[in-house]
């Protein structure tokens, strides 16, 4: 929010400056000049309102192909689950639920039956809970949708970076501050900067690529 004020501001001290500059600080005499160009402009108005609006269609497309209004969260998921009311909140650990972070290659996400092991007995009728009994009645597992992701050519185990004490939010972000969680797409420089400062393996081919 601050950044939207402060970068205003700038751009219209920075839309003056141009003005005043423009019209060799007389401001003034210029606009009265403008008034008799002002037919010149209506005889030109077609063209004028074209090229307006193309501009403003592609500054609304980079816009919402860059940051659509969506992507401040990440993909919806079946069942509205909150990692900050989980883990901030009623404090329940990481490893209870992702309990295969430091021991294999695959974090696993829990199993409805991990749910259901507290929500059999709490707010058990929440539409949202009753939602993971019909999972659990139909032995279907929940169709969780991935957040991060990394290229399938990409190498990568949890249990190293585990193993060496580097904590989930290094990499995933402030998880117990989200409901839902947002992903970021991992940048290679993010993995070879922390490579570099921890002088862990550089070597792309055998270490991180196949
Ligand atoms: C260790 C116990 C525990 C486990 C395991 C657990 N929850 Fe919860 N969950 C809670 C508690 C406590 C609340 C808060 C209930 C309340 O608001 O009174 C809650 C609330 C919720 C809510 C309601 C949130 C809201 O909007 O108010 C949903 C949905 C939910 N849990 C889904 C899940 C899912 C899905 C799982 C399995 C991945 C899960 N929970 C596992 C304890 C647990
Ligand atoms: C009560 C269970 C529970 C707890 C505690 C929990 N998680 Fe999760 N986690 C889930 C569920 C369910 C999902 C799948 C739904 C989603 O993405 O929100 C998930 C998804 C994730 C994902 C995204 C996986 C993907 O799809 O790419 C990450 C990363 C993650 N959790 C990290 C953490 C971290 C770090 C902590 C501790 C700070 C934590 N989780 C605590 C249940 C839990
Ligand atoms: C060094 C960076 C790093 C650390 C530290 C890290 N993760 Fe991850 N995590 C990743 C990457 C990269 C992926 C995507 C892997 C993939 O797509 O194969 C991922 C994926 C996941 C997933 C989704 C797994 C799946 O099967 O879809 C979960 C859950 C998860 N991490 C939980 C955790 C938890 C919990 C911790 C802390 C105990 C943790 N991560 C620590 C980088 C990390
Ligand atoms: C916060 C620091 C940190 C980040 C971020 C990180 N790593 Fe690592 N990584 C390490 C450390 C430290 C080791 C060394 C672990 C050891 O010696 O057992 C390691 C080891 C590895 C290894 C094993 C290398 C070998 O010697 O065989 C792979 C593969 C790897 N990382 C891939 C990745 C990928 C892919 C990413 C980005 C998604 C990533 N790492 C991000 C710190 C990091």
């Amino acid at each position: 929010m601050m950044e939207i004020i402060v970068s205003t501001v700038a751009l219209i001290v920075l839309a003056l400056a141009a003005v005043v500059v423009a019209t060799g600080g007389r401001p003034m005499r210029s606009l009265a000049a403008a008034a008799s160009r002002r037919e010149t402009l209506w005889r030109n108005r077609w063209p004028i309102l074209w090229i307006s609006l193309c501009v403003i269609l592609t500054a609304g497309f980079l816009y919402w192909f860059y940051m659509p209004p969506a992507a401040a969260r990440g993909p919806v998921q079946p069942i509205a689950f909150s990692h900050r009311l989980h883990v901030n909140v009623k404090a329940i650990q990481c490893e209870f639920c992702h309990p295969y972070a430091g021991r294999s290659n695959h974090p696993g996400l829990p199993p409805v039956e991990k749910c259901l092991y507290c929500h059999n007995h709490i707010i058990a009728n929440f539409p949202e809970i009753r939602k993971e009994h019909a999972y659990f009645d139909t032995v279907t597992p929940t169709p969780w949708r991935k957040v991060f992701y990394l290229p399938e050519h990409v190498l990568f185990n949890h249990q190293r970076h585990i193993r060496k004490e580097i904590a989930c939010q290094n990499c995933h972000g402030a998880v117990e501050q989200q409901d839902r969680l947002t992903g970021e797409p991992f940048r290679m420089g993010f993995c070879v900067e922390c490579h570099r400062t921890r002088n862990a393996n550089l070597d792309c081919w055998l270490a991180c690529h196949n």
